[in-house]
C-alpha cells in the first residue's frame, strides 16, 4: 500500500494556520517518507521523537506554500524542478545558526599556532564547509589579514553551504554592529567600514571580502572538485548526519587536505566513534599526516 494511502495517524500536534483554521497533523507515515528523504538527500538523521519538532518547522513552509496539508508539501517538494523547494526543506529542518569569533579557540589555535608557520608558494587554501551567512569565513579572513598584516592577495576561501538563501546574505558581506560584538576588536576597525553598507550595519572591506568565494554544495553528495586545503572548517553540521554520514564525510574532508593539513569541527562534534585516517591534535582538531595515514 502506499504510503500516502494508509490510514491516518498523528504523529504529532496540529499545527494553527494563519487563517485559524488547523493544518492536519503530521502523520507517522508522512515523518517517515521526510526522515527517508533528509536521510537520503541531505545525510540528516531526524530520529523518532522529533516529530513534533519536524511538525513545528515545517508548518511554517506549509503554510507560506498554502498547501493544505504536510502531503501536499511533500508532493510538491518531490516534484520541485527548481531545487527551490528542497532548500527551503533543509533551511527549514536545519538551523543557520552561526557569529563571528565562533568558538574562539579554533581562531586562537590558528592564528598562534598554525599561521605563523604557513606561508605556501603556491597561496593559502582554507575551505569552510557549512559556513551559513558568511560570519565563519569572514572570520577566518580577518584572522590571516591580522596575521599577515593585511597581505591577503595569496589567501583564497572557499565558502559552502547548501542552503543558498544563507549564500545570498553571506555574499552582501554586511552584518549588523551586535554581530560583531565577540569579535577582537582591531577587526572591526581595520576590516569592517560602514561605506555602502545600511544604517547600522557594517560591511566587510573589499580586500578582504575578495578572498572568499562562495558556492552552494551538498556535502553528502560527492565533491565537485579535486582541490586540496590546508585547513578545512566543517563545524556545527556533522551534528546533524548520522555516524555512517559523519564517516563518509570525514574521509571524504581528509582526502581535501594537504599533507599537515588541519581539519576543524565543533566543539560538541567529537569525531569519537568515527572511523577516519586524521591524528587528533586538540579538541576539536585533527590533522592528516604527511602520509594521510594515522600515525605515520
Ligand atoms: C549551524 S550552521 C553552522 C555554521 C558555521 N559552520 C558555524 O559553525 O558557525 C549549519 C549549516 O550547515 C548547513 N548544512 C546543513 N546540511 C548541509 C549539507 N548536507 N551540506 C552542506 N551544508 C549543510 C546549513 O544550511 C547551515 O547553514
Amino acid at each position: 500500500m502506499p504510503l500516502r494511502d494508509r490510514v491516518p495517524e498523528p504523529a504529532a500536534r496540529c499545527a494553527a494556520v494563519p487563517n485559524g483554521a488547523d493544518l492536519p497533523p503530521l502523520r507517522a507515515a508522512e515523518f517517515e517518507e521526510i526522515r527517508t528523504f533528509a536521510k537520503q538527500r541531505f545525510g540528516l538523521d531526524l530520529r523518532h521523537g522529533k516529530e513534533d519538532l519536524v511538525s513545528a518547522r515545517l508548518a511554517r513552509a506549509v503554510r507560506q506554500g498554502r498547501f493544505r496539508s504536510y502531503r501536499e508539501y511533500l508532493d510538491s517538494v518531490q516534484t520541485d524542478k527548481s531545487g527551490d523547494a528542497l532548500t527551503a526543506l533543509i533551511n527549514a529542518l536545519t538551523t543557520n545558526h552561526t557569529s563571528f569569533y565562533r568558538e574562539p579557540l579554533h581562531f586562537e589555535f590558528l592564528a598562534g599556532t598554525l599561521l605563523p608557520h604557513m606561508r605556501p608558494a603556491s597561496g593559502l587554501r582554507i575551505w569552510s564547509a557549512a559556513c551559513s551567512t558568511g560570519e565563519e569565513p569572514y572570520s577566518i579572513a580577518c584572522s590571516v589579514a591580522q596575521a599577515w598584516n593585511r597581505q591577503v592577495s595569496g589567501l583564497r576561501i572557499l565558502a559552502t553551504d547548501i542552503s543558498t538563501r544563507v549564500l545570498d546574505a553571506a555574499r552582501a558581506a554586511t552584518y549588523s554592529k551586535s554581530s560583531l560584538a565577540a569579535a577582537p576588536l582591531p577587526w572591526v576597525s581595520n576590516f569592517f567600514s560602514r561605506a555602502g553598507a545600511p544604517e547600522g550595519m557594517l560591511r566587510v572591506q573589499p580586500d578582504i571580502a575578495a578572498a572568499v568565494r562562495f558556492q552552494r554544495l551538498n556535502l553528502v553528495e560527492p565533491l565537485p572538485f579535486t582541490e586540496r586545503f590546508h585547513v578545512i572548517f566543517c563545524r556545527n553540521v556533522m551534528i546533524y548526519f548520522d555516524k555512517p554520514t559523519q564517516e563518509m564525510l570525514v574521509r571524504r574532508l581528509a582526502e581535501r587536505l594537504e599533507p599537515e593539513g588541519h581539519l576543524f569541527v565543533g566543539h560538541s562534534e567529537s569525531l569519537a566513534g568515527v572511523n577516519h585516517p586524521l591524528t587528533y591534535v586538540r579538541p576539536a582538531v585533527y590533522r592528516r599526516d604527511r602520509t594521510g595515514r594515522k600515525g605515520t
